[in-house]
């Protein structure tokens, strides 16, 4: 007889802590926006319900994750920590050089502060805000160049994160000399969480080659990637995700990560790379501001935490519950009749704020009016993504981003089936409210990454 095959899905733990959560009024809910400025990065996190702000170092450790910070060795200079801790990168990214940093950013703005500058353009399948600004704060010119597909929300390609191939030979053939790097993200977080395929990466190495420029990978959720590669790409279904992410690396010269998504971090990240003379410059450049090569800007016991997290998160079980589990929201949503980017991806579901709210303009903010509204009917917490985030040039003019979207972002091992199921009851609500739903107007901004501090007010 065949096994048993459950509908339901199981998470692959049970719960061993737990955090209690604060009911609150849509009373208190609409106070607190005014006090934030209708900037929900300016909430305070009890008045919160289900965070799904962003699955970036809001995940659940695990037992050995918290046993693994016990052995934490705080030596200022070759602790023990550092060692484990570099194994486990090197074992999934064989690059000669590791050098951890206090998160994803900071890796960002050391790389471009050692090849950026005005002049330079790096191209990307689509830069994620911080790589963007790293790159635009050294004067180069970060470009997007996903495939077409990519920007369309309902197109349904199984790899909508892939790079447009023809497009980055275009430039490159124009601009190789001013390319000091070539990125590719996985998934691609802005493009609403999409894998890249294999052959994709090979073919973007392919064209690396022929124009003598790096390839470097964003690889924050490297292991949804290869989790994606496994399912979707031809002869890919029988392997080992350790061996695909291998597979990955071998294709790049180098990475940033921020290890405070697939390694199940609550914070950290590093550079990795092969190319020598680089790894000086950059690690003088770490020194300056994280720290001793052997630490970051990490402690010890963040160290031997995250190495115990590379190790959990390349689990075929966990893989195929998280990826699940997210096409589970994303599901329902549709079911209900919400607009979402499909097929779902990853780590979070990404709503279609501009189709849903239709008689919103793109420069009116649809995303901030949807990422408002679920937080005042039912305190969830998404993020905007779309032209709050994207809209202003860096000559300060504002244009619709490609899409303007809210991501309700999955923290990992957190929130079980029922916090779903209440989120979807939560944007159906705000759903049959949608016609009623203000814009938005700015009243405050800074230069840059304006979506973490600006204020808003709402257009009647
Ligand atoms: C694709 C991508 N790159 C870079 C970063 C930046 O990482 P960090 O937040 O650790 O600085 C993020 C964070 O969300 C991301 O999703």
């Amino acid at each position: 007889m065949a096994d048993f095959t459950p509908r339901t899905i199981i998470e692959p733990f049970r719960i061993h802590s737990v955090e209690p959560l604060r009911l609150t009024s849509e009373a208190q809910r609409r106070a607190a926006l005014v006090d934030a400025g209708y900037n929900l990065f300016n909430l305070r996190a009890a008045d919160v319900l289900v965070d799904l702000l962003t699955d970036s170092g809001t995940g659940a450790m695990s037992r050995d994750q918290w046993a693994a910070i016990q052995r934490g060795d705080e030596s200022y200079a070759g602790s023990p920590s550092w060692f484990i801790f570099r194994d486990a990168v090197q074992e999934l990214f064989p690059f000669r050089h590791v050098i951890p940093t206090h998160q994803g950013r900071a890796a960002e703005r050391i790389l471009f502060s050692a090849i950026g500058g005005p002049g330079k353009v790096v191209p990307n399948n689509t830069h994620f805000d911080t790589t963007r600004a790293n790159v635009e704060a050294t004067g180069a010119e970060a470009v997007d160049l996903v495939i077409p597909e990519g920007r369309e929300p309902q197109s349904d390609h199984p790899f909508k994160g892939n790079m447009d191939v023809a497009a980055l030979d275009e430039l490159l053939a124009e601009r190789a000399g001013d390319v000091p790097v070539v990125m590719m993200t996985i998934t691609n977080n802005s493009g609403g969480g999409q894998p890249v395929s294999m052959a994709n990466l090979l073919a973007v190495r392919e064209v690396c080659d022929r124009y003598g420029v790096p390839l470097f990978l964003d690889a924050c959720r490297f292991a949804e990637n290869a989790w994606f590669i496994r399912e979707r790409e031809a002869g890919m279904g029988d392997r080992d995700v350790r061996d695909i992410v291998r597979e990955i690396a071998a294709v790049a010269d180098g990475m940033t990560m921020s290890a405070k998504k697939d390694p199940m971090g609550n914070i950290g990240g590093w550079l990795a790379l092969d190319d020598d003379a680089l790894a000086e410059q950059c690690r003088n450049l770490l020194i300056l501001t994280e720290g001793f090569p052997t630490y970051g800007g990490l402690a010890g016991r963040d160290l031997e935490a995250l190495a115990q997290g590379l190790h959990e998160v390349i689990d075929h079980d966990y893989l195929r519950y998280r990826i699940r589990s997210t096409a589970y929201l994303g599901d329902a949503l549709q079911r209900v009749g919400i607009p979402v980017v499909t097929p779902i991806g990853g780590h979070a579901v990404y709503l279609d704020a501009r189709a849903l709210l239709t008689h919103l303009d793109p420069l009116q903010y649809p995303g901030q009016a949807l990422a408002v509204a679920l937080y005042e009917v039912g305190g969830v917490r998404g993020c905007e993504i779309g032209t709050v985030m994207f809209g202003r040039g860096p000559d300060g003019s504002e244009q619709p981003a490609a899409m303007d979207l809210v991501r309700l972002a999955i923290p990992r091992r957190t929130y079980t089936q029922s916090h779903m199921d209440y989120v979807i009851e939560v944007c159906d609500e705000v759903a049959r409210r949608a016609p009623d739903l203000p814009g938005y107007r700015i009243t405050d901004q800074p230069a840059a990454l304006r979506h973490f501090t600006a204020s808003f007010e709402p257009v009647p």
